[in-house]
């Protein structure tokens, strides 16, 4: 697995308590998390490409070891997915959200996320980027 550092020129999208988003390129980014551990982070790439083939989020090309001034984190490079964050807010159901629910379950993944930051709206469609695995599973 290749260590690498937060290229110069990065651009800090968000830092949550779990971690943070970076978008290295036009077309590339990198969410690393923090203290993780290296089979959650690979069942979160795995769902992402799962649903990556149904075109439903981002591509996972690698997982990398993520070095800053203290730590190593892992971290993860996706596609990029340009747009905004979806509005969807807690309750609230368009028809939309129940499609892509209905997508998910298509390809058998369950993800208890899906709301505001964690799904954007982009011209092809909405694409979810968080599969955080304690709050997705497969469904058959
Ligand atoms: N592939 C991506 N393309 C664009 N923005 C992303 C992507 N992945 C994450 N982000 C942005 O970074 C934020 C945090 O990533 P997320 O996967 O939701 O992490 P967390 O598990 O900390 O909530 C997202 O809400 C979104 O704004
Ligand atoms: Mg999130």
């Amino acid at each position: 697995m290749r260590t690498i550092t937060i290229p110069k020129g990065a651009k800090l999208i968000k830092s949550g308590s779990f971690g943070s988003y970076y978008k290295i390129s036009n077309k590339k980014g990198i969410k690393v998390i923090w203290r993780s551990s290296y089979s959650l982070v690979r069942k979160e790439a795995n769902y992402l490409n799962v649903a990556a083939k149904a075109k439903l989020a981002p591509r996972c090309h690698e997982i990398v070891k993520v070095k800053d001034e203290n730590d190593v984190h892992y971290g993860l490079i996706v596609d990029h997915v340009e747009g905004r964050a979806s509005s969807w807010g807690g309750k609230v159901m368009e028809p939309l959200k129940r499609q892509l629910i209905k997508s998910l379950k298509e390809i058998g993944i369950k993800n208890q996320d899906l709301y505001g930051d964690n799904v954007r709206k982009t011209k092809k469609g909405y694409m979810v980027v968080d599969f955080t695995p304690s709050q997705c599973s497969f469904i058959k």
